[in-house]
């Protein structure tokens, strides 16, 4: 089966750090979230892509090449005006010909999807949504199921006064190739709005396939950052896992779990205590403590400064004894000069400077 990703959106509410690189390709304990999703996808046996691109097509492009490296095939398609969900996947349309696979391109889970492709050609119903309970169904789209489990309502971002359940869309879909015929070409449109509510008035069957496995959805900073935490706590707390080109000093305290990337240089009397992840090319001098943070690459962080719970995109220059505390959250190349301490929570635009 082949699958269609939608990495169009301009990922708005994960900014700052969608400002210079689209949400598809943040890192995701130090690997491209694409990569991290195409693993996944391969794991349940689709191994033809097709990439619909929007919003910095070419930073996407760069990073997978023709998907050689991840052992699949990958087809980009670019929108030179955004289509919606279902807009962008009937513009990939030369590239499908059977059932195919429809993912949100900001979705991390481990739901099983050879599963719910058994229970889709076993249900002969025309869609089949995969269904994810969340705490907070208002910014999702909730959707309403009979005793069969076939779909019978959706309502998309509802208010509170309208969450009849828990159940939310949780951006993956099968689709029979007939339904392409019903999106209009080169105009927007939605999936969630506009196909699957008229396919519902038509009388076709749509079927969830609820999963309790895990789902999050990487669409802000605060979930970006427990993405990792989550994933990273599973991995344990024995878990550290160091690039053999990186030197981490004897004296160092590393307590896990803990990812250091590629060429990072980390003096004696830092303490790195997990979850936490160091990219590539990172120098954190003798003091450093850094605790339940993400760095992206080439960050220095100066003597006796203090990363606690945040996210500091690449390029960073935190200075000594800088305080950078829990739901921070920096753009690319932003410098803090020595002594700085940020509030809580407090969000960075790129190159800026903060002293
Ligand atoms: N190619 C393309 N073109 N992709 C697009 C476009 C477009 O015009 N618009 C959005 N996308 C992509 C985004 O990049 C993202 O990967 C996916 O489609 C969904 O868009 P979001 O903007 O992230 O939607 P959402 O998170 O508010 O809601 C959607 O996802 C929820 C689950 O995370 C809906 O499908 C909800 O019903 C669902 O619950
Ligand atoms: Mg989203």
């Amino acid at each position: 089966m082949k699958a269609v990703i939608l990495v169009g959106g301009e990922g708005t509410r994960l900014r700052p750090l969608t400002w210079k690189r689209p949400k598809a390709i943040v890192p995701i304990l130090n690997q491209p979230f694409l990569e991290y999703l195409i693993d996944y996808l391969k794991g349940h046996g689709i191994e033809e892509i097709i990439l619909a691109m929007g919003y910095l097509p070419d930073p996407i492009q760069e990073c997978l090449g023709d998907g050689t490296k991840l052992g699949v095939r990958l087809h980009y398609v670019v929108e030179d005006t955004p289509l919606g969900t279902s807009g962008a996947v009937k513009n990939v349309e030369a590239y499908l010909d059977e059932s195919f696979l429809v993912f949100n391109g900001d979705i991390i889970t481990s739901i099983d999807l050879t599963k719910m492709i058994k229970q889709h050609q076993e249900s002969k119903s025309v869609v089949s949504i995969a269904l994810t309970p969340v705490d907070n169904p208002t910014i999702y789209g909730v959707i309403e199921t009979d005793e069969h489990g076939r779909v019978t309502r959706f309502v998309e971002k509802p208010g509170w006064d309208e969450v009849t359940t828990n159940m939310i869309n949780a951006g993956i879909y099968i689709l029979e190739h007939e339904v392409l015929a019903r999106i209009q070409a080169a105009k927007p449109s939605m999936f969630e709005h506009d196909i699957f509510p008229s396919l519902l008035i038509d009388g076709q069957p749509i079927m969830g396939y609820s999963s309790e496995s895990y789902w999050i959805d990487i669409g802000t900073p605060e979930k970006y950052l427990k993405v990792h935490q989550d994933l990273l706590r599973k991995k344990g707390g024995q878990f550290v896992k160091v690039d053999s080109t990186s030197h981490i000093d004897m004296q160092a305290k590393v307590e896990g779990p803990v990812i250091v990337g590629q060429n990072c240089v980390i003096s004696g009397d830092v303490s790195i205590k997990g979850p936490a992840v160091i990219g590539a090319g990172c120098r954190l001098d003798s003091g450093a403590v850094i605790e339940g943070a993400v760095l992206w690459d080439q960050i220095h962080v100066g003597k006796g400064a203090r990363l606690v719970d945040c996210v500091v995109a690449t390029g960073g220059r935190i200075h000594d004894d800088c305080l950078i505390p829990s739901g921070c959250v920096l753009g690319d190349n932003v410098e803090l000069e020595p002594g700085y301490m940020m509030s809580e929570g407090t969000k960075v635009e790129p190159d800026t400077t903060l002293g």
